[in-house]
Order: structure tokens, then sequence, then C-alpha cells
């Protein structure tokens, strides 16, 4: 029999980026009406290194949390992130820590992806600082690709387990890691049977997607994100992963919003922007796994449980009230296309309690 609804613990966002200004204003509330936390990325221009920074952004966060949304019962925390650095020192790592408020720190390496220039250049320079995460626990979110020009764009995230990730880990082994949107089947297989405290987050176009779709009858713009979409054989290991019951594995929408002529460009950003139907987009992935019975665990358990978080005690309903995807919503100086425009979906995000 197939389920006309299904109501599960309201999940959580365990990577999102949601920018500033008029852009968050625009975007938060997609993200509001569906999850009560989120792990917020700190790669604003420029980006958010200090504590002080994360807790006047997560400010200016809360402060534009629609009253509406508020009125209707929803609360929702951001859970910031700060953005490592060659000049993170352990002192601002325990300041972090000691705010409640910073929940993990991010690597980016220099130069992988929008707004990284500030990366860092070289893990040696952050010894004591991953040193101080390592001690308090403080979460490591990894953005695991290599940069180097030589290496193929698809093969720099199976580069980067075998020359940054194993050796990092083995430096730091009580570090907690959260491998962000992992990509491919080394990726879910490393997570999957290493030692120690290690995660991986998983986006809804890795699971939905192989890269044919950024092809698909012409250049497909909005399809284009960092990890790149890789081969179907991936996609088939990152939903086995995530329809595993793994504990290891949990939800990240990673939606990265672009106003709609920067993607459509002739160098166009990198970034899908899968907010406004997340829950539905994942829901369409694990059924068609025939596992919608593992999606609670994945999208509201396995997060906090990482993280040391508690687990939410509200619920979500989601039912079997086919949509389509809408064109493109409003967006500051333009308009934003959501992922998979125009494509119909099944379930439909209906009552929070
Ligand atoms: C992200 C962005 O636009 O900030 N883009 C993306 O393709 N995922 C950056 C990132 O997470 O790599
Ligand atoms: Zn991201």
């Amino acid at each position: 029999m197939t389920a006309s609804s299904i109501t599960i613990i309201r999940p959580d966002d365990w990577h999102l980026h949601l920018r500033d200004g008029p852009q968050m204003a625009a975007v938060l509330p997609y993200t509001v009406r569906q999850f009560a936390r989120a792990i917020v990325m700190p790669n604003l221009k420029p980006p958010i290194t200090t504590t002080q920074q994360a807790l006047d952004y997560a400010a200016r966060i809360r402060a534009a949390v629609p009253p509406e949304l508020i009125a209707q019962g929803q609360s929702f925390e951001p859970l910031m992130t700060l953005y490592l650095t060659d000049q993170t020192s352990a002192e601002e790592i325990a300041r972090a820590h000691a705010s409640g408020v910073v929940h993990a720190v991010k690597l980016y390496p220099a130069g992988a992806t929008t707004n990284s220039d500030s990366g860092v250049t070289n893990l040696d320079r952050c010894t004591s600082a991953l040193e101080a995460m390592q001690r308090l626990g403080l979460v490591l979110c990894v953005h695991g690709e290599v940069t180097d020009a030589a290496v193929d764009v698809f093969d720099r995230e199976s580069v980067f387990i075998d020359q940054v990730l194993i050796t990092l880990r083995q430096r730091f082994p009580e570090l907690r890691i959260v491998f962000e949107h992992i990509t491919t089947r080394q990726a879910a297989d490393y997570v999957r049977d290493a030692d120690g405290p290690i995660a991986a987050t998983i986006t809804p176009q890795h699971l939905l997607y192989s890269r044919n779709a950024i092809f698909q009858g012409g250049l497909r713009p909005h399809w284009y994100c960092l990890p790149v979409l890789k081969r179907e054989v991936h996609r088939q290991a990152l939903l086995q992963a995530a329809t595993s019951g793994n504990p290891r594995f949990f939800l990240g929408t990673d939606s990265a919003p672009h106003e709609r002529s920067t993607k459509e460009s002739s160098c166009g950003c990198a970034g899908c922007f899968s907010a406004p139907y997340a829950l539905e987009l994942y829901l369409q992935a694990f059924e068609s796994a025939d596992a919608l019975d593992r999606f609670e665990a994945f999208a509201s358990f396995h997060g906090p449980d990482f993280y040391r978080l508690p687990r939410n005690t509200s619920t979500i309903t989601l039912s079997r009230i086919g949509q389509q995807i809408a064109d493109h919503f409003p967006f500051p100086s333009g308009s934003i296309v959501p992922l998979a425009s125009g494509e119909h979906l099944a379930w439909r995000v209906q009552a929070s309690a």
C-alpha cells in the first residue's frame, strides 16, 4: 500500500547558504517552513571568521524570520559556523565553542568554490586551531575537493580523500568531521568504513540527478553546483548510503541561492537553490528507493545525534498531493530559479505541529 501522508519529527538542514541582507530575507522563509534549525555556512563576502561576526550574523537571521511564521508557532534556530583560515587562532576556537551559538568550523580549500578565496592554503597552518577543535569537540565541516588545476574536476573529491582527508584524520583522530555534500561512491564508502568520528551530508540534487542533468538537451546552469554532479553509479551509491539507515549519513541541502542572471551567464555561479522544495525532493529520492520508512532518521535524527544536540520534538506532515515546481521566485535585483523548476513532485509539505 502506498502511504498518502507521512508525519515525521521536524527535520534540520545541516548545510545551508542563507547569504545576508535582502537576499537572506528572500530565501529564509522557505527554510523556516520546513526546518527547525540549520547549519549556516560562513562564506559571505567577507567571510564569517570570528565569533563576534557569527553572533551578529545569527541576530540578523533571527530578525529576518517572518512574523507570520512565528505567529504560526514556528521557531528557527540558526546554528552558526566559522570560516577556517590560515590565521584562525586556538583562542578564537575557544571563544566560538564557549558562545554556544557556533556549532562548527568550515574548511574550504582556498579557491574550491563560491567565496572561498580566503580559505585554507595549507592545513599545516591550522594545527593549533584543529588541536583546539579536537580538544573541545567542535565539529569541522569539510568541503572535500582538491583545488589543483591538474586534477580533473570530476576526480577532485576522491583525490581529496587520498591526499588530504586520510592524513588529516591520522593527525587528529578524535576530531569530529562532517564530510559535506558528498558526491561519489568513494566518499560514501570512506565514511561508511572509516574509524572514528566522521559523518557526511548529502544534498537532494546528488540523490536525484547524475551529471547528465547538466547537459540534458543543452547546457543547464541550474543543475551546476560544486562539487559537480557525478556519474549515475555515484548517484546510486549515495542513494544507497542515504537510505541505508547508517547514522553517519544525514540531510544537508547545500541550498545555494544565486540570482538568475549570475547563473545564466557566460561564467555561471555554482549552486543549486533547493530550499523551497527541499523535503519534497528528498522524499522523491527516498521513495524511488522504496525507503520512505528510512527518511525520518536521515532527516531528523542522525544530524542532531552527531552534533550532540537534542532531537526536535514538533512534527511536520507531507502529503501525497502532486505539485509542479515553480519557474522562479522573487529575489533582489531579479529572480531566482529553483532546482528542477517545472518538474513534477509527488509530495507536498502540509502542516506543522
Ligand atoms: C556554494 C555557494 O554558492 O555558496 N555553491 C555550491 O555550488 N555548493 C558554495 C559551496 O558550498 O561549495
Ligand atoms: Zn555549501
